[in-house]
């Protein structure tokens, strides 16, 4: 959009800056601002009067998906100062996906928190948000929410695709692969050595359509990235530029006060949800999504996604669902193209950080490769790319990704097999003595929010080494665990309430029969309503997993998969007033 046809907003004063708090006065305090920002040799004429831009950078030697963070920084530098902004790099904790234990997720909130704490700290007008691996965009986006200064999100972008030997490699989803191969005896050890150097090639997020490419996906459905900038790779040219664009475009936000109050509103998020289903995303988004709308204030539960997804079409053929990878988007013309093909599924008049309507430029918008991204005619499914269950097994709702799953699981019934925790599955599951069969159902307890701690991605449960042997490659699996976005299989995951705090999973015993129907929507025990209550009478609630620290804080104040597993003391609540300065 030409900056002719942008809708005016009007302008704030250099006077009206929040950094004006900070450097204006002519105080001791500001003197002390004004002197120690000389002090890293700025000229005054830099840095007073200008939109101050804080860049939370998530880049870390132990981040992987982030390695080129370090250079893009300065990419972003350079767009804030070419618009006449003054930036300041914030640090932010990296959240890494592969390394951080017990799992990323138990550091979400402690993201959110950094990155709304240093914003509201520190003399800044507005916000770039670097972030990409998994957890980083929703932590990010949810700390910037509640702080509410203007905020434009820069994606890392997907890693380029892996390779091994003539095949294509996807991240996650070629490693669950040919591990169940590797046990099976399919593959050899030097096989599976060769893959692991193929596998990742390149900085930037995992490229199958797992929790980073869908959250990215969805930050810019929010409107809050530049268009198209989720779908770029980490190691293409025009993500430098993107991200330098990003700095020049966040100043001028600053000078709009154009802030994510005025862009998340209900029709944002319901294009966001409209996205992650047409892209098969991740079934994390729902616990993001969900997360970030109750920080901004909108009505958003499972069943907005459940009655969405019944209309919207499946359209990314991207692995894990699909067969293509997040450079094979981005070259058959990216998210922009697919939300072209969305046509008035999208509500394309909801603001986004450029000012304009998500519609702006649409029109132009290509697909160069329609197997890559199908139109509503050719979509992979017509719907149900998620599915809401609820039952006796689980009253407040538990999850499927349908197109992940065998069809014959889709309508099931089989007797479980319940591991007591983490440890118990490990320990048994390739037992040889194991009563297990392909109609069996895998149970797993205290993988949730608080019971695990931190709901890890356990919900893929692994098939039984016997079961593989055999050619099962899937089979009913049921848990309060998550499951990466990069996994596939028959796994019904997010089940509320957990275990841990006494859900129904705690009761379910070897034998029970467990009946899936995605259809019908629903998931239940056939136990009687009276046996559930004599176990659950007999029940000793376990004891707390942490007693101090960060895990304590965590523990109290978490809530359950379906409220989106926020902090109850952030999620709401009357404004944080801005510090006093003395
Ligand atoms: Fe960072 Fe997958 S490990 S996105």
């Amino acid at each position: 959009m030409s900056d002719e046809s942008r809708p005016r907003r009007t302008r704030k004063r250099p006077d009206e800056l929040r950094s004006h708090r900070w450097y204006g006065p002519n105080d001791l305090r500001s003197f002390a601002h004004r002197s120690r920002t000389v002090q890293m040799g700025y000229d005054r004429s830099e840095f007073v009067g200008k939109p101050v831009v804080a860049i939370i950078n998530t880049w870390s030697d132990i981040n992987p998906c982030h390695a080129h963070f370090k250079q893009r920084v300065e990419e972003v530098k350079r767009g804030v100062w070419s618009a006449g902004g003054f930036p300041i790099e914030l640090p932010a904790m990296t959240l890494s996906e592969v390394f951080q234990k017990p799992t990323t997720m138990l550091y979400r909130n402690f993201l959110a928190m950094e990155a709304e704490e240093a914003l509201r700290s520190y003399p800044v007008d507005g916000a770039v948000l670097m972030g990409g691996c998994d957890k980083t965009t929703p932590a990010l986006i949810m700390g910037a929410i509640s702080m509410n200064l203007p905020a434009i999100f820069l994606p890392a972008g997907p890693m380029l695709r892996g390779h091994w030997r003539a095949e294509t490699l996807g991240s996650g989803s070629d490693v669950w692969k040919y591990w169940a191969e590797l046990r099976a005896g399919t593959i050899c050890q030097d096989d599976w050595n060769e893959i692991e150097q193929g596998i990742a090639r390149s900085p930037g997020h995992c490229m199958t359509m797992g929790t980073a490419s869908t959250m990215t996906s969805a930050a810019e459905g929010l409107g809050l990235t530049l268009p198209g900038a989720a779908s770029i790779p980490a190691a293409d040219s025009r993500h430098g530029a993107m991200a330098a664009l990003t700095g020049r475009r966040i100043v001028e936000m600053v000078w709009e006060d154009l802030k994510p109050s005025d862009i998340l509103t209900p029709q944002a998020f319901r294009n966001a949800v409209t996205v992650v289903l047409a892209i098969g995303g991740s079934t994390n988004a729902i616990i993001h999504l969900i997360a970030m709308a109750r920080r901004a204030g909108v009505p958003l539960d499972l069943d907005d996604f459940d009655a969405l997804a019944r209309t919207t079409p499946f359209l990314a053929n991207i692995r894990p669902s699909g067969r293509y990878l997040m450079e094979d988007f981005y070259y058959a013309g990216g998210l922009r193209a697919l939300l072209r093909q969305l046509g008035d599924r999208l509500d394309t008049t909801a603001i986004t950080v450029t000012g304009a309507p998500l519609a702006d430029g649409l029109g132009a918008a290509t697909v160069f490769n329609d197997d890559v991204i199908r139109s509503v005619e050719t979509a992979l499914a017509p719907g149900d790319t998620l599915a809401i269950l609820r039952g006796n097994l689980a009253p407040d709702g538990a999850v499927i990704k349908p197109p992940a799953a065998d069809p014959r699981l889709h309508r099931h019934a089989g007797p479980a097999i319940a591991f007591a925790d983490y440890n118990d599955m490990a320990a048994r599951v390739d037992h040889p003595d194991l009563a297990v069969d392909e109609n069996s159902v895998l149970v797993l307890k205290h993988a949730g929010p608080l019971g695990a701690p931190g709901m890890p991605e356990w919900g893929q449960l692994p098939i039984p080494k016997k079961l593989l042997e055999r050619g099962v490659r899937d089979m009913l699996r049921i848990s309060d665990a998550r499951m990466s976005g990069t996994s596939y299989g028959a796994c019904v995951l997010h089940i509320a309430p957990e275990s841990y705090i006494g859900g129904p999973l705690e009761f379910v015993q070897d034998g029970d029969i467990v009946e899936i129907d995605v259809a019908a929507r629903r998931l239940s025990l056939r136990v009687t309503d009276g046996e559930l209550a004599r176990r659950r009478a007999a029940w000793q609630p376990p004891p707390p997993r942490y007693a101090r620290g960060y895990g304590a804080i965590y523990l109290r104040h978490m809530t359950q998969a379906n409220e989106g597993c926020d902090f109850d003391i952030l999620a709401r609540g009357e404004p944080t007033p801005d510090p006093e300065i003395h």
